[in-house]
């Protein structure tokens, strides 16, 4: 088995304790926070650019088929109507922050309905969209459209190996307690609340687009693919990002749209998805539909574990929701089948969202996990602190970090939970049952490669530079941190300027390796500047301090200023994962706890209590990581109660695809969040000791609410969401 040299010697490559500057850490506001709630930071539609024209995307209205005509006459004498475009180069892409495939869907081929096929550009927004409306097209419908993401006639197949180990049959026949549940879920919509949107210009050379994204050296890439140029003559701008959640992962229609129109008008061209174009048009999570065959002896510890899911894609798209990720190393249990079916049906793309894979393979999971503590008599936190399996149980690699047994206890007595009586439907408080229900957190750790620079100026403040963006989740706070930190400087000392490809390419924000990623590149760069100062004090690095904006070794001390004698130091780090991820199970981990109440009369729902507690590796900042979890256990809440995509089986069309219809979470469904951090460093998790933050908190936190209203009132829902029609 291989070691990495960072877990033999913890402190090998981390220096941020021996820092001791008390930046790291701490709850810092946002330093874009003050731009943004007063309106001043620039999103990618708000650029004022001279003689801009705005386009509208047109989007199919058959589910499958071709497009045989447009008939651009019938709205080209429309008020300020300049163009209609239809090219081939405007391919709908897939966007799932994988190595750039080619795009599947051909403009002209429609897979489904909602599929962008042509953009009208006009002097107005309104003259677009007007126009847009009006655009007639015909169609070549094909009927063997499968537009029901449940259908049983869709054609399926087995997506990756799956994996097969013992005989999850004989340890269900042979186990002292079993459950055997299938549940389903609905698709869900990331519905950013900034849309996508972008501005493209183009000079005969060089395009630029100011674009809502969030990765941007993949997706210089892509759009330069997409339009045949080399992605140098692409820039993207995108320093301020309304949401992301894996929906801006890859470049959208919209993009793309915009770019194509404005290099053949040679006018900058504004393209701004409707509200149900963001639903219609850009991905989807998948439904899905998970058996969990969870076998147990007679303490409850797992010896079968199954967890067999269906989930759908268009043809020939290459992701499958990754229902078992975390099914693959959370749980014990030496008899295991893990599977994925991928259905191929005539839906909206499916890609990542908010933690493709668990945030709903762990909410199913965990519900079945409290079907069989209740099957058991046994306090479901019992249940999980007996089932913390010693090795990965397939590949037999240890954990990195895992602090799931101290989450538990932690968010137990935070909670004030009570596990000794779980018999469902004992407590009314008038016509509401009152209930309560945990669940683990658990998402793997992913690291991603990325370079910033550091520049130290002659004054003694710096600026940190990357492409990486930020998208709500704190990176311009925590990157102006870790170099904080790292050369002894306020924060506020510290320029970070992000979302520009003219910067040193970073992580781009995605499976939540952003901070972790390009903090490293930035500590990494920040290294460097302190040997430059070490050999210019004539020390070495680890002799160094550097504080208040002096340099300190032995009995020497120089203000920065004077030490760089005038000139500006500039390094750029560039972080590499290497096989880190190869050699351990790297994941972050929690628990959640609920109470609710149930109304015993309409069934509806109120989350009255909600805690998780986490750990994830090395906080970097408490505040923006809170906000992060809290975030995740919102989304928890909407996606036990509220959240899911409706396909009309006619047409594929989505019945809901705006915020009117498809109900997220507001504030008076959502109670009072406790979240606690629960200290942990993960040396195999980055040179910071930090792993991802900004997903674990939805993962398991809709089965926490499933638990607890079993406990109100006895009811077990296997279907998400649980509206209130399926607890009468
Ligand atoms: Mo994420 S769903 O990888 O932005």
């Amino acid at each position: 088995m291989t070691r990495s040299l960072t877990m033999d010697r913890p402190d090998d490559r981390n220096r941020l304790d021996a820092m001791a500057q008390g930046v790291i850490g701490q709850p810092l506001d946002r330093p874009d926070g003050p731009a943004k709630v007063t309106g001043t930071a620039r999103y990618a539609a708000e650029y004022q650019i001279a003689g801009c024209v705005e386009g509208v995307l047109v989007t199919a209205t058959i589910s499958k088929g071709d497009v045989t005509a447009i008939d651009e006459a019938s709205v080209l004498s429309m008020p300020g109507v300049i163009a209609v475009i239809s090219d081939e180069r405007m391919t709908a892409r897939a966007a799932q922050g994988g190595a750039g495939e080619a795009p599947v869907q051909q403009v002209r081929q429609v897979q489904y309905y909602g599929q962008p096929i042509a953009v009208v550009v006009a002097e107005t927004f309104e003259q677009a969209r007007d126009a847009a409306k009006h655009l007639k097209v015909t169609y070549r419908a094909d009927d063997a459209a499968i537009t029901d993401p449940h259908s049983a006639a869709a054609p399926t197949e087995t997506y990756d190996e799956p994996i097969e180990q013992g005989d999850l049959a004989q340890a269900m026949a042979q186990a002292a307690h079993a459950v055997d549940v299938t549940y389903t879920t609905e698709g869900h919509n990331s519905a950013a609340m900034e849309p996508h949107a972008s501005i493209a210009q183009w000079d005969g050379q060089m395009l630029t687009l100011h674009a809502s994204l969030q990765m941007l050296a993949y997706n210089q890439k892509e759009l330069a693919d997409s339009l045949d140029l080399q992605p140098e003559q692409v820039r993207l701008v995108s320093p301020y990002v309304g949401g992301g959640f894996g929906s801006k992962l890859g470049i959208s229609p919209e993009g793309v749209a915009a770019a194509v129109a404005a290099m053949q008008l040679n006018r900058p061209v504004r393209v701004v998805m409707l509200r149900q174009q963001v639903f219609q048009c850009v991905m989807r999570r998948s439904e899905t539909v998970q058996r969990l065959r969870l076998a147990a002896d007679a303490e409850g510890r797992l010896t079968g574990f199954g967890h067999e899911a269906r989930v759908s894609n268009l043809p020939e798209e290459e992701f499958a929701e990754p229902v078992t990720q975390a099914s693959e190393f959370l749980y014990p249990g030496e008899n295991r089948r893990l599977a994925i079916e991928l259905a191929r049906v005539n839906l909206m793309t499916a890609g990542s969202v908010r933690a493709p894979g668990e945030a709903v393979g762990m909410q199913v999971l965990e519900s079945a996990m409290d079907e069989l503590a209740n099957a058991m008599g046994l306090d479901p936190v019992e249940l999980r602190l007996r089932n913390i399996p010693d090795r990965h149980p397939s590949e037999g690699i240890p954990y990195s970090s895992r602090k799931l047994a101290e989450c538990l206890k932690a968010g137990a007595d935070r909670f004030g939970w009570n596990g000794a009586d779980r018999r469902p439907a004992q407590r009314r408080e008038g016509e509401w049952w009152i209930g309560t229900g945990m669940a683990n957190a658990c998402r793997v750790h992913n690291i991603n490669e990325a370079q910033a620079s550091v520049t130290l100026m002659a004054d003694g403040t710096a600026i940190v530079a990357s492409d990486m963006t930020d998208i709500g989740t704190g990176t311009y706070a925590i990157l102006g941190q870790i170099a904080g930190e790292m050369l002894g400087l306020d924060p506020t000392d510290v320029l970070v300027q992000l979302g520009d490809t003219d910067l040193p390419p970073g992580s781009g924000s995605g499976g939540s390796w952003g901070a972790a990623s390009t903090g490293s590149a930035v500590f990494e760069a920040c290294e460097a500047i302190r040997e430059h100062l070490a050999e210019r004090l004539g020390t070495t690095e680890a002799e160094l301090t550097l504080k208040d904006g002096f340099a300190t070794a032995g009995n020497r001390r120089v203000a920065l200023p004077e030490l760089l004698a005038g000139a500006e130091v500039e390094r750029t780090g560039h972080f590499k994962p290497g096989e880190i991820t190869e050699a351990f199970a790297a994941a972050m981990y929690g628990a959640f706890f609920a109470e609710v109440a149930v109304n015993a009369y309409t069934g509806e729902v109120r989350v009255r209590r909600f805690t998780g507690a986490f750990s994830m590796g090395r906080v970097l900042n408490a505040k923006t990581a809170t906000s992060q979890c809290m975030g995740g256990m919102v989304w928890g809440i909407g996606s036990a109660l509220t959240e899911g995509l409706t396909f009309d089986p006619r047409d594929g069309h989505i019945v809901n695809p705006d915020l009117a219809e498809y109900h997220i979470p507001v504030n008076l469904d959502v109670p009072h969040l406790d979240v606690v951090l629960v200290d942990e460093r993960d040396p195999a998790g980055s040179p910071l000791q930090a792993k991802g933050v900004g997903e674990l908190g939805i993962c398991g936190a809709a089965g926490a609410i499933n638990n607890a209203i079993h406990h109100a009132c006895g009811v077990r829902v296997r279907s998400f969401p649980m509206t209130p029609d399926k607890l009468l």
